[in-house]
């Protein structure tokens, strides 16, 4: 029988999940369909509910949701406990579990390039949803070193604050935007200013070998830098992939190889 999956957002339409999953399933032999679900803004539980009590097999979740699916879910992996976020629903034994694959998606993406994160020193740009949810799987893949900057500082060390106990055999400190000096293996820009079009401007006394944008398919100052520095750079396809490979994997029990859809 046809597995069901699909994808929850508001918007929707951009979402890229269904291609991605569908170009696993035919490598790897897996009969699905996987569809892409607008839900109300007030109503994500009740359709995320229904989704599931019409036999679907595993749910994305996207944008603004994914703190509502945290909250939804009856067992959760220690990844999505630190992430207060869920991207990956499914149900098991009569329970809803959640997961969260980003963080391990930024991670296959830098592996996939052949960038070491054994001992390496990172430096984040921002200290929201998505800073949070890479955290501990850049610590599990070798980080030693991880600053936070933010824009506003306050809300960099609030997320240390909460972050520092899970992960407390490394150097995890937060930072002003506009105070950014040192030297880092990456620089990762978690802020949603690619997004929205504005700029950043990273100072010449900080000195940086790798260049990750999470964004993709937006112009990008950031990666202008790295690359008038002619520093190794990449946008966020290989994390968006990454992300839908470990969603693959949990709900279908196969994981299609991250190089072979880049
Ligand atoms: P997400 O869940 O994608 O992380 P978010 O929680 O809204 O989204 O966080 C957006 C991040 O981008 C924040 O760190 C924000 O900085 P502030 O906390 O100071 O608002 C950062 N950000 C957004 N626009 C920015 C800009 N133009 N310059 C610098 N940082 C920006």
């Amino acid at each position: 029988m046809t597995k069901q999956f699909a994808v929850i957002g508001n918007p929707i339409e951009q979402s890229r999940s269904p291609e991605l999953h569908h170009a696993f399933a035919a490598k790897t032999g897996i009969d699905l369909n996987y569809k892409k679900i607008l839900a109300p803004l007030d109503g994500f539980e009740s359709t995320a509910k229904d989704f599931f009590a019409q036999n679907g097999v595993g749910m994305n979740v996207t944008v603004p949701f994914k703190e509502q699916a945290f909250a939804l879910c009856d067992q959760l992996t220690e990844r999505a406990k630190i992430a207060k976020a869920v991207n990956t629903l499914w149900m098991q034994d009569g329970k809803l579990y959640g997961d969260n694959t980003d963080g391990q998606g930024l991670v296959a993406a830098i592996q996939a390039l052949g960038w070491e994160l054994g001992n390496s020193r990172i430096l984040i740009l921002g200290a929201g949803g998505a800073t949070r949810g890479v955290i501990y799987p850049l610590v599990q893949a070798g980080a030693k070193k991880i600053v936070i900057a933010n824009r506003t500082l306050a809300r960099a060390e609030q997320l240390v604050e909460d972050l520092k106990e899970s992960v407390a055999h490394i150097e995890l400190t937060a930072t002003s935007l506009d105070q950014l000096s040192g030297e880092y293996d990456f620089v990762i820009n978690a802020t949603s200013a690619s997004l929205t079009g504005d700029a950043l401007q990273l100072p010449e006394t900080l000195v940086f070998h790798h260049a990750y944008e999470m964004a993709y398919g937006k112009p990008s100052s950031f990666l202008d830098q790295a690359q008038t520095r002619q520093i190794p750079s990449t946008d966020g396809f290989g994390m968006l992939v990454g992300q839908a490979i470990e969603a693959f994997s949990i709900w279908n029990g196969v994981k299609p190889e991250l190089k072979d859809f880049l």
